[in-house]
């Protein structure tokens, strides 16, 4: 029976993703390196520092630790410009309802996201005091698909794994959710999703009966 729900942020409950890219994109044009085709849905859901691997291994040049380090810390920058502007009209539609009505339903509710920008983002939408639990990149050493993110929320929350349905837009994340040993619902398209238990291409799309359903 289902007793709680985990969500992925970025992509999930605000739509971030296109300025993690742009934030990516404007540090490699001033470094002097192109960002290689298909890149951006290859690195929904990593960590930073994992997402920065997976940027430059195919890249003629190599990288010393120092300026991987001025890399993600410049690209933190850019994105935490965006991040400063974030208020509540930026809850992607339908995701405050989804989250009012599970708790109404008495669910437990948790954050596990990759980004160690989630409490901040989480705060500036309005949304953190709903949440019972919120593990973000601060408290993980492994970027999904790893499953700790999602281990970390459900010992958070005291709900086993055959008790939660995570909700995730990146195949990492969803990777990760599975391997927890929890349903995941995928949001975008069933393409990039396919190891999803099921795919809405919105959070709008979602009820709190289908999450019951998948629950079991
Ligand atoms: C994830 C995003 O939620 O957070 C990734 O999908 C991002 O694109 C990751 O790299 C880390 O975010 P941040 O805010 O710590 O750079
Ligand atoms: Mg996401």
């Amino acid at each position: 029976m289902l007793r709680a729900v985990v969500f992925d942020l970025d992509g999930v409950i605000t739509d971030s993703t296109d300025h993690h890219f742009r934030s990516w994109q404007r540090v490699a044009a001033e470094e002097g390196f192109g960002l290689p085709e298909g890149v951006s849905e290859q690195i929904k859901g990593l960590t930073r520092r994992a997402s920065l691997e997976v940027i430059i291994r195919n890249q003629d040049r190599q990288f010393t630790e120092q300026e991987k380090a001025r890399i993600l810390e410049r690209k933190n920058q850019y994105y935490q410009e965006f991040v400063k502007g974030i208020t509540s009209d930026d809850v992607m539609p339908g995701a405050k309802r989804l989250i009012r009505e599970l708790k109404a339903a008495g669910q437990k509710l948790a954050v596990a996201s990759a980004s160690r920008n989630a409490r901040i983002i989480l705060r500036n939408l309005a949304l953190i005091d709903l949440f019972d639990a919120v593990v973000d990149g601060n408290e993980i050493t492994k970027s999904k698909p790893d499953p700790e993110v999602y281990l970390k929320a459900l010992d958070a929350l005291k709900v086993d794994a055959s008790a939660a349905v995570a909700i995730e837009d990146a195949a990492a994340g969803i990777a990760a959710a599975k391997a927890a040993g929890m349903k995941c619902v995928g949001i975008g398209s069933s393409r990039h999703l396919a190891g999803a238990d099921l795919v809405v291409s919105s959070i709008d799309e979602l009820s709190v009966e289908d999450l019951i359903e998948l629950g079991g």
